[in-house]
Parts: C-alpha cells; structure tokens; sequence
C-alpha cells in the first residue's frame, strides 16, 4: 500500500493528516498558534509558529502511523491563502507575516488602482485590488516600512514557506499564486505587466507549477528530523479552498461547496473562466489543471462563533470540558432552542471588513434588533444565521453571473454542524451534503500528491475513487419563507450603515 501526507498550514493551526491511498486516514495531529491583533483591521502571524507546527505534526503522524517511511510517496501542502513572508538574503524571515483577514491597506489598493487602472487589473488578475491579497501588503511593507523592503529578498505565501522549509524551494502554484494578485490568471503564470507597473521585483516570485505537479523534495536535514525519506516529493499543493474543493470532489461544472472555517467560503468550479466585473467574488485558478473557480468570502464566518465562544461562553467550555465534547457541540444543542431569526435579532458578520459582496474594509460587526428580552442563546443563534445570510449573499452572485451550483458540499470546523448547514440548505434553498472525509484541504493535497507521483492519473480520477459523499441535508419547505424575509432585512442594513462605518474608521 502506498500513503501520503496532507499539510494544511490553517489560521488557527497546522492540521498534518497522513492517508493510504484510497483516502482512509491513518494518523492526524493537529497544533494550534496564535493570531496577533496589535491595531483593529490587523492580523499577524508568525511563520515560525507554522514551521513548528509543520514540522512536529508530520514527525508526529509518521511516528503514530507505523508506517515504513518508503511508503510514503508524497507530500501535499495546503494553507490559508494571501499572507505575506519576507525573507532576507540569508532566508530569514524579515517580519510577522501580515495574513489574509489584515484591513491596513486601503491606500494601497488605490495606489494600485492608480497604477494600473482596475479594468487592466480585472482583465489580467481576474479580480480588482483587494485590501487582502498579497501585492497590496508588499507595497504596504514598501510604503511603510522602507527598511524591511529593502532587506527582502524573497516573497513567499503561508504555505510556500513551508515549502521551502522543507524543500530548499522558492516555489508556488496557480491557485494560490492566484491570490497573490501578480499572476495573470487566465494564463496561469507572473504578469511581467502588473509587476513591472506596481515596482515590484520578479527576481523576489518563486517559479509557479500546477498544483499536482511535484516542486522538490525533503532535503536531509527535514527527512531525518521527521522519519522520512530524503528527496520525499512534495508537490504544488494549493491554496486551502481549491484545497477543499478537491477533497470534496468539486473538480468538475456544476459543483460547489461552502466552507465554514475561520473565513466562509462559497466556492463554484468552472472549466471557462468567468469574472465577476463588479469583483464581488473571486476568479482564481483550479487545482485541477486547465480549469478555475469562482468564490465569494465571508471574512468573519467561524471566527465569528470563536469570537462568540472565547468572550461569551466560558461556561460551556466548562460544562464540555467535564462532558468530554466540544464547546461548539453544546452551543449547537443552544441555539437549536431559539426560533428561525432568533426573536427578531440579526448579527452582521464583518468583524474583520467583509469581502462579498460589499468590498468594505471599514465594515464592522452588528448586533441589530437587541432588546430586553434577549438572551445568550439568541445571540448565539444570530451569529450563526448572520454568517449563513453573508453566504447566500455569495450564491446570490453566483446566480447574477449565470454560475449555476446543482451539487453543494459542506465543510470546514462550522460544515460539521447539523444546525448550519440546515441553515444554509433552507437559505439556498437546496440539498447540502457533507464528504464522507472530513479531512477537506489536507485530503485535497494528500490527492495532488498521489497525482503527482502516479499513484492517479489525474485529479478527477482521484476524486472518483476517494470522495464519497456522507449526510444529505435537504431544505425545509416551511423554513425558506421566514429565512428569506429575514435575509431580505439583512441586505438591506449594510446600506444603511455604510456611510457610519467611514465616519467610525475615521474616529
Ligand atoms: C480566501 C481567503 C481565506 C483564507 C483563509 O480568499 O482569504 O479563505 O484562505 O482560510
């Protein structure tokens, strides 16, 4: 038998899961880190955390696993996508990596739009400059502070460095380089055009391959430290929801998924490209070879509940501690109690800005509807049902783009909820399924790794003999009307609000 190893640099932590090859986990280890805030709209990681956590989580599943490390034929990495990594002429990294949910770089975006015009940026990158995405943190880095740009020598995305911690390798792949907002998108490599107009330095871009094809292997130093073999291959993998998107089998049209993870993602394959002209949701390139996706981002989704659950619900962490569940198991059983719109309460999830559909740095969240009468529980269930509003706000465009989902899937921490994603069956008003895999990006780039040492001979062949799909939930016929009146005053409070959250950015 042969087995791979899935990597999935996450937000809240580095997940390693290590498969056989017909996608049946033999050993997972997960490690947590921190997120730094130091100023509101920011958000730091250190990409020595992640390297740890890498490191240790496959020395870990290779030790539990038993298995010999010559059957091992691959490695996938995953990871959140957009962060930045500096590193020096020596490689070390110049500063805490500014991640994906950071808000600092307003000035940035229209510096680039200045630049470059946003229909050229939209023609090339598929996308407009987005406050998120890499390119506007490194002219942030350049603008801000001059002495960290000068030092750079190499610019890399979360998982990318592990990559190179592994590997030796300055090297990316199509989904995630996609992110970067420096690659021309339909042609799937750098943009000499966008580079070269924002000043920026191509020498600094590691070499872009497709996301199954092998990019290097595990020098020495690593094979040891983790039970490996030397030169164990370690393939592009891709950037966590292309990630996703293979290891619930959204590989061909007419398939999707939403993931609740620290962000919310509504994802839709596509074998032509299709961009959003408005740039509501984002075209980037596929992890399958030839083909793209479109996904709308709900930044606050999972962090949402965990921002819920670290400030409000000590009590349940209590009480599961002593149960031996998790915290978010008791606070499902909760807000099941409270009625469709949670007595007349809505949350708006934009904790962190929001992308889909208001491009908005400055939003922040709401509570709207509070009264006397409300207790926990109903602010409980509002931050679940405001999430699940910002995602049908995804499909929403999805439809005006003529993308049409006939398959969902559901994954991610908040996808394995019954409560969520019947939520979000009765708000898009059609079936939602769960994978029998609950392993999601890393069970994706485990497959980029079987493709890409021959195990498979292409993705969608991957998919068909692993992915099997689990729990069906269909809409609730006498749900949707209440869900959809409620949805309605939702879209309708981020207008209202717009003007006061410049004026509360500007305080
Ligand atoms: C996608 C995005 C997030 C991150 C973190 O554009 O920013 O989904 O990849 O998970």
């Amino acid at each position: 038998m042969a087995y791979v190893i899935g990597v999935d640099i996450g937000t809240s932590g580095t997940k390693t899961v290590l498969f056989d090859e017909k996608g049946t986990v033999i050993a997972s280890k997960t490690i947590e880190y921190p997120m730094y805030q130091p100023k509101n709209g920011y958000a730091e990681q250190d990409p020595a955390d992640w390297a740890n956590a890498a490191i240790q989580t496959i020395k870990a599943v290779v030790a539990q696993s038993g298995v010999r490390k010559e059957d091992v034929k691959g490695i996938g990495l995953s990871g959140q996508m957009h962060g930045l990594v500096m590193l020096d002429k020596d490689n070390n990294v110049i500063r805490r990596s500014i991640i994906w949910c950071d808000q600092r770089t307003a000035k940035e975006v229209d510096e680039m739009n200045e630049k470059l015009g946003r229909d050229k940026l939209i023609e090339i990158t598929a996308n407009p400059a987005l406050t998120g995405w890499t390119a506007a943190k490194i002219l942030w880095v350049k603008n801000n502070e001059p002495e960290n740009y000068e030092k750079c020598r190499h610019i890399l995305l979360p998982k990318d460095y592990i990559r190179f911690v592994l590997t030796h390798e300055y090297a990316t792949e199509v989904s995630d380089a996609s992110g970067m907002q420096l690659l021309n998108v339909p042609g799937r490599d750098w943009s000499d055009e966008i580079i070269d107009g924002l000043g920026l330095d191509k020498t600094m871009l590691g070499k872009v391959y497709e996301s199954c094809e092998v990019t290097g292997g595990l020098t020495d130093e690593i094979a040891d430290m983790v039970g490996l073999c030397e030169g164990t291959p370690v393939v592009g993998g891709a950037g966590d929801n292309a990630a996703a998107a293979v290891g619930t089998g959204v590989v061909e049209d007419g398939r999707a998924f939403t993931t609740i993870g620290t962000s919310g993602v509504v994802f839709a394959h596509t074998s032509k490209i299709s961009i959003d002209k408005l740039g509501r949701v984002h075209t980037c390139c596929a992890a399958v070879p030839g083909a793209w996706h479109v996904m709308g981002v709900t930044q606050g989704a999972g962090l949402s509940l965990k921002w819920f659950r670290d400030n409000f619900c000590n009590a349940e962490k209590e009480t599961s501690s002593q149960m031996g569940v998790d915290p978010y198991y008791l606070m499902d059983k909760e807000a099941a109690t409270v009625p469709i719109g949670s007595n007349r309460l809505l949350y708006l999830p934009y904790l962190m800005g929001e992308r889909t559909p208001h491009l908005d740095p400055d939003a922040r969240g709401v509570f709207f509807g509070l009264s006397a009468m409300h207790q926990k529980k109903d602010l409980l269930r509002a931050v679940m049902e405001g999430v699940s509003y910002s995602l049908r706000d995804c499909v929403e465009v999805f439809k005006q783009m003529d993308i049409n989902v006939s398959d969902m899937m559901a994954c991610g921490g908040g996808g394995s909820s019954p409560l969520w994603r019947q939520m979000l069956a009765d708000l898009y008003a059609c079936p939602v399924k769960t994978a029998s895999s609950k392993e999601g990006p890393a069970l994706g780039v485990a497959l980029l790794a079987a493709v890409g040492t021959g195990i498979y001979s292409s993705v969608p062949e991957a998919c068909r003999e692993v992915v099997k799909t689990d729990k069906i939930q269909e809409p609730i016929a006498e749900n949707i009307k209440p869900y959809n009146d409620f949805y309605k005053l939702y879209t309708e409070i981020y207008p209202a609000l717009k003007a006061c959250y410049k004026n509360l950015a500007a305080l």
